[in-house]
């Protein structure tokens, strides 16, 4: 009987944008009561990029879009059979961001969005893998998007200090040994969907928990949350790889807060050169946030291919992922 060799997808070409404004800690000093060594001491963050008053996700996802061509050359989207957009800011609800990208770069492709919170990218990752390695795709463009700082109440401290905007692009298609996707962990419990939320059309959570018409956020139930789940995912996604912690050469970790990320790195046994932060530069970019880490440790020289990366996100729903990926395979 004829051997079907298995079909594995990876990342091969990367590009990220975040909007030219900074707001700084001292900026925010002035607007409320806070101050910036509170904000650094608990989060690491010192300045967010935050877009334009006209300027949205689809914006920001095109002009990662451009800085991915630039990168790696105009025909890098030749054969994109697929666009999705993970964002949970479209630019509308329907038409979908996805097609308003499809439009602007006149992809013969699909195009949709994804919502899953922060995790939303590395999900999209997760679909773009399936539909590469299952032949469904040649070519997946997966982008995170997001303009959170729309939806922030300026006057909330506790949630206004915390995000920024930017977008992450990025192409999958099938690569050769040893390169690629090595594992995906997914996950979600809806249960705790009341510590983070913002209304659309809904009234109410179903525990009767009324939606907040701005980014509501329980930190300190969410920090629990993301450090337990942290270390389960990426431990399970170093397993399901077949390696071992010191088989990693890097951890991209979802932005959030530096406490969160320096608790995850100590229980792998990582040393602080092996992971990528930029929560100080960009604050909370969700969906954005591990591309552009990405690409961050690109331009600094951080990966090699052949590196083995680990990455991992948590957000709103509750949800969840990790994976672990062999850099490399790209032409
Ligand atoms: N400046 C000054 N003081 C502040 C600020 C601020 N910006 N915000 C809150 N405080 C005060 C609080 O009012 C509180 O004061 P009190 O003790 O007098 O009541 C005090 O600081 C401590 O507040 P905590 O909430 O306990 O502070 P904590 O150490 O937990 O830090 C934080 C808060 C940074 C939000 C933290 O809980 C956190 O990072 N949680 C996780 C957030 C996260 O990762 N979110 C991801 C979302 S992903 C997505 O899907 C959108």
């Amino acid at each position: 009987m004829m051997q079907h060799k298995k079909v594995r997808a990876g990342i091969t070409a990367l590009g990220a944008y975040a909007p030219k404004t900074v707001l700084t800690n001292a900026d925010l000093e002035k607007i409320m009561d806070t101050t910036d060594e509170w904000i650094r001491t608990r989060t690491g963050i010192r300045r967010r990029h935050v877009a334009g008053d006209d300027e949205f996700t689809s914006d920001l996802a095109i002009r990662s879009v451009e800085d991915l061509l630039a990168r790696h050359g105009d025909e890098t989207l030749a054969g994109v059979d697929m666009v999705i957009v993970a964002t949970n800011t479209p630019d509308a609800l329907f038409p979908a961001t996805a097609a308003l990208v499809q439009d602007h770069f006149k992809l013969r492709a699909g195009a949709f969005d994804l919502l899953a919170a922060c995790p939303g990218w590395l999900y999209a990752l997760s679909v773009a893998q399936a539909y590469v390695e299952a032949g469904v795709c040649k070519r997946v463009l997966a982008v995170g998007a997001e303009v959170l700082t729309k939806l922030i109440d300026w006057q909330d401290r506790s949630t206004a200090v915390l995000f920024g905007d930017g977008a992450g692009a990025t192409i999958i298609e099938a690569v050769p040994e040893p390169f690629g996707l090595k594992s995906m962990i997914l996950g979600a419990d809806g249960s705790g969907g009341h510590h983070l939320h913002m209304g659309c059309v809904g009234k109410c959570l179903p525990n009767s928990t009324p939606l907040s018409k701005y980014v509501y956020m329980n930190g300190r139930e969410v920090f629990k949350f993301a450090v337990r789940v942290m270390n389960t995912a990426t431990i399970d996604a170093v397993a399901e790889a077949g390696l071992e912690s010191a088989d990693i050469s890097l951890f991209v970790p979802h932005q959030a807060n530096l406490r969160i990320i320096d608790a995850a790195r100590e229980r792998l046994g990582l040393a602080r050169e092996q992971v990528v932060i930029t929560v100080d530069e960009y604050g909370n970019n969700s969906t954005a946030s591990i591309p552009l880490a990405l690409k961050h440790a690109l331009d600094k020289g951080q990966i090699e291919v052949g590196d083995n990366l680990l990455l991992v996100t948590f957000g709103a729903g509750l949800t969840w992922g990790a994976s672990v990926l062999t850099w490399g395979g790209g032409a």
